[in-house]
Order: C-alpha cells, then sequence, then structure tokens
C-alpha cells in the first residue's frame, strides 16, 4: 500500500507532525471540557444560591416585562389542549405552569433544571396552582435531555440558553427530543440595537443590575455575572443562525422592547424521523 509518510516537525524528528496534532487537539478538547463544567459548577452555584429570591429579581431587574413577553410567546405557540411540551432549564417553573395549563389534563410537560432548589419553588408553585397532575419536574442537565427522540410538540427554553456551555448542543438535544413538524423555542435576553438605548442599557445593566442584586438579594458577584453572561451570547441574527446550524427551519425571531429580549421559533423538518 502507498502509504503517505506523516511529515515530521524539525528539531522533534522522532515525533511526527500529526500525532503532535492529535495531542494540542486533546489538549484544547480537554481544556474547553474543563470550562464547560466549571461554567457549570458555576451557573448551578449560582442559581441553588439565588432560587429563594429568583421571582422576586426577575420581575425587579425586567420591570416586570418578562411577564408581557412570556405572554406574548404562549400566544404564538399556540398551544393545544392533549400536546406536549418540555421546558428545558425550566427554574421555578413559570413557563412550565403556563404550558402544563394550556395543554390541559390530557396533555403532559415536563419541566427539567438542574438546580433542586428552583425545582423545589416550580413544586411548591404547581401544587398551589392545582390541577397540574400532568406536570412533572426532573432533575437533569440540558446538555443530554433524558428523553426519547420525537417525544414532544414544543421544546421551550426561557432566560436559560445564555447560561448553558454549549448552545448548539443543547438546541440539538431540543431539536432530538422533538417531534417532526415541532417547535424549539428560546426566549432570552438578547442585545439592543439601537446605538443610545444600547448605552443606557448597557450602563443599567453592567453598574445598576448589579447593586440592586447585592441590595435586594445580597449577591452582588451572582448579579455581577449577568452582564458577563449577554456579552459572550449571540446577538438575535447570530441565534437565528445557530437555530438554522442545527437543522431548525423556518426560524422567526421577535425582538422586544428595542431587543433586550428576543424570542425565536424554529421548527423540525417534517420528514425528520
Ligand atoms: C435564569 S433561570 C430561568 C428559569 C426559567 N426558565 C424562567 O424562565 O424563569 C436559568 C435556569 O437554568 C438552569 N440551568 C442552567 N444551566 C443548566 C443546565 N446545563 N442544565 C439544566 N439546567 C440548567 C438554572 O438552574 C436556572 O434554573
Amino acid at each position: 500500500m502507498d502509504h503517505k509518510q506523516p511529515t515530521l516537525v524539525k528539531g522533534v524528528s522522532e515525533i511526527p507532525a500529526q500525532a503532535i496534532l492529535d495531542i494540542s487537539e486533546k489538549m484544547e478538547r480537554e481544556e474547553m471540557t474543563k470550562q464547560n463544567q466549571s461554567k457549570e459548577q458555576f451557573v448551578h452555584q449560582v442559581f441553588e444560591n439565588i432560587a429563594p429570591k429568583y421571582d422576586f429579581m426577575n420581575s425587579l431587574l425586567s420591570f416586570r416585562r418578562h411577564k408581557a413577553w412570556r405572554k406574548f410567546t404562549m400566544k404564538k405557540l399556540n398551544v393545544q389542549p392533549g400536546e406536549k411540551a418540555m421546558d428545558v432549564c425550566c427554574g421555578t417553573g413559570d413557563w412550565t405552569i403556563s404550558l402544563g395549563q394550556a395543554v390541559g389534563s390530557k396533555g403532559e410537560v415536563i419541566g427539567l433544571d438542574f438546580s433542586q432548589n428552583m425545582l423545589d419553588i416550580g413544586e411548591e408553585k404547581r401544587k398551589k396552582e392545582g390541577n397540574l397532575e400532568h406536570v412533572q419536574y426532573i432533575h437533569g442537565n440540558a446538555m443530554d435531555l433524558p428523553s426519547k427522540d420525537h417525544s414532544f410538540n414544543y421544546a421551550t427554553i426561557g432566560f436559560a440558553l445564555r447560561n448553558v456551555p454549549d448552545i448548539k448542543k443543547v438546541l440539538s438535544e431540543m431539536k432530538r427530543v422533538v417531534k417532526p413538524g415541532g417547535m424549539v423555542v428560546s426566549l432570552e435576553l438578547s442585545k439592543p440595537i439601537f446605538a443610545p438605548f444600547k448605552w443606557v442599557y448597557y450602563a443599567y445593566f453592567n453598574y445598576i443590575l448589579p447593586l440592586l442584586g447585592k441590595l435586594f438579594a445580597n449577591r452582588y458577584e451572582q448579579y455581577s455575572w449577568l452582564p458577563e453572561s449577554l456579552k459572550s451570547f449571540p446577538d438575535s441574527r447570530e441565534l437565528a443562525r445557530i437555530f438554522e446550524e442545527v437543522g431548525l427551519e423556518r426560524v422567526e425571531t421577535y425582538l422586544f422592547f428595542g431587543g433586550i429580549a428576543a424570542l425565536h421559533i424554529g421548527y423540525k423538518k417534517d420528514e425528520e424521523v
């Protein structure tokens, strides 16, 4: 056989260049895994800590706008009785509960999160709301959803895509668990488009918001991480492209309040089984 000899790097002639490349790729992968793990651990610890204050702080910091955005989103989804949904990174379960109410007792909703403290609050809310026996919370990781392929009509993720170590992996997982024709939906903070508004918003986000976090929840570090998490997050156009890259089609984007939040909806191909 005519095997091409691997190129040798000068000075380390006994090690083939391919082996060096393999080692450096392996080290890069290990480094990324380490970074992902530490981001995951950090995010996990943040939500375990702020769980009791999460709902209050959410309303305070968004001036209750998140409620209107959630309402708009539910209208767009037009969820029907008897359908099935998975709410990934469900936190204290606001969206999970809305989905549960929309699908009714013949439907099924799973809320998944890796923070037990957030889930516990969600469970209290579920019981208080009543008639939501078809809603179930499970402890799990968005990077590896514990559900079979093609199980749900909707996979939703609210204000959490920013927090996960690998956006593509999570969206692919969400796509995997929805049925052909089903929807993958993200409601998330985004980057404003209009310049003067952008500066005001960033000033609020970078300086005032962490102070409010300190004042009302006694957690400066956790809330100063919020602006950090948005900096590295794709803007609404890039996120729409990522939706397409993972194979979702007919991607729709809706911007809220000058683009400080965005709703993305993508559909799994009909023939994908
Ligand atoms: C900002 S909260 C959003 C909660 C809820 N979806 C909402 O709309 O209010 C983000 C949630 O994502 C969860 N989370 C972050 N990364 C996760 C992961 N890799 N797997 C599961 N849950 C995760 C956190 O524990 C937290 O409850």
